[in-house]
């Protein structure tokens, strides 16, 4: 990706424990069939695992873009096709206004026909197609698996020995889900991808100064999604050169003061943050396709 749109970022933080999430995976990845590998389609870029091959090998994945509902649709197409043409089978849902998980289930069922077939054929005993459900935190897991299961399925988390105890839910006949998905996290070696991921919602924003993610927010509404900053802040421009000003006209706008008539700047950028991440700006995509060298 290219640079930031932000100010002087920089990225402190590493998870300590992703060495062993990942080494719990690949031992699960033994008894799984099929991946799905679940992504944010606001960021269908920053949101994925870029060496999650390294993890699930070549198991049969299938790449769900979740949030539909938020996303910029016009670009999500362009992402859709762009990993169909890597060789990704792509779904995109709205898990919060789409109840029904049917043509995930269809799909699945017809990427293993064959290899279930096969098995048959090889006089091996038909047995359900065991499936994982991957991702970065936030991007909508829990809430596929319980589409999936169609109910709340209870969260029991990473256990140590795992192989041993692997739970598996019904889907339906001949589908099987593992209860408990598997949380990776993504490289934060792009700082485009730290922006994106601390911008709409997958990383906690102390990892980046906050100013500088609300930074980011008001550049990228600005230079693709203008009528957004307009009717959410009554603004059609921004100083770039100072962005400070333009916290001043949206604090004031929207009654962020203290005081004295001084702006509250931690309220007006808690503000933005949160308008992102609660998802009452809709209709955006951060990932830009064209700006993937
Ligand atoms: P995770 O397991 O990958 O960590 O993610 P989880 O399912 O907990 O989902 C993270 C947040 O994203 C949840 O909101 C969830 O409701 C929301 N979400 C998941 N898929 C979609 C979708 O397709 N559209 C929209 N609009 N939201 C989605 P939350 O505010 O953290 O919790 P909740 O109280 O809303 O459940």
């Amino acid at each position: 990706m290219n640079d930031n749109k932000g100010q002087n970022t920089t990225i402190n933080w590493y998870p300590g424990h992703m060495a062993k999430a990942k080494r719990i995976m690949k031992e699960k990845m033994s008894v799984i069939d099929v991946v799905y590998e679940v992504i944010d389609a606001r960021m269908p870029y920053s949101s994925k695992i870029q060496d999650i091959e390294s993890i699930i090998g070549n198991k049969p994945k299938l790449l769900i873009m979740t949030k539909m509902d938020l996303c910029d649709k016009k670009e999500t197409e362009r992402w859709i096709r762009y990993y169909e043409q890597l060789g990704y089978q792509v779904m995109g849902v709205d898990l919060e206004h789409q109840q029904s998980t049917t043509g995930i289930v269809k799909k699945t069922e017809a990427m293993m026909q064959d290899k279930m077939d096969d098995m048959i054929a090889r006089g091996m005993k038909s047995r359900r197609i065991r499936v994982l459900v991957v991702g970065i935190p936030n991007v909508g897991k829990s809430t596929l698996i319980n589409r999936l299961v169609g109910k709340k399925v209870a969260n029991v988390g990473n256990r140590p020995g795992v192989t041993k105890s692997l739970d598996w839910i019904r889907i339906n006949q001949r589908l099987e889900l593992l209860d408990s998905p598997g949380v990776l996290w993504p490289k934060f070696d792009d700082q485009t991808i730290a922006l994106n991921l601390a911008s709409l919602t997958a990383i906690k924003e102390e990892v980046l100064p906050i100013y500088d993610v609300v930074c980011y927010i008001l550049n990228m509404l600005y230079t693709y999604y203008p009528q957004e900053l307009e009717s959410r802040y009554g603004i059609t421009t921004i100083d770039e050169e100072d962005m400070v000003n333009t916290l001043d006209i949206i604090g004031k706008r929207r009654g962020c003061m203290i005081q004295g008539g001084e702006i509250d700047y931690d309220r007006v950028m808690n503000l933005i943050l949160n308008d992102m991440k609660s998802g009452l700006i809709k209709g955006i995509t951060f990932d830009r396709i064209e700006e993937l060298v």
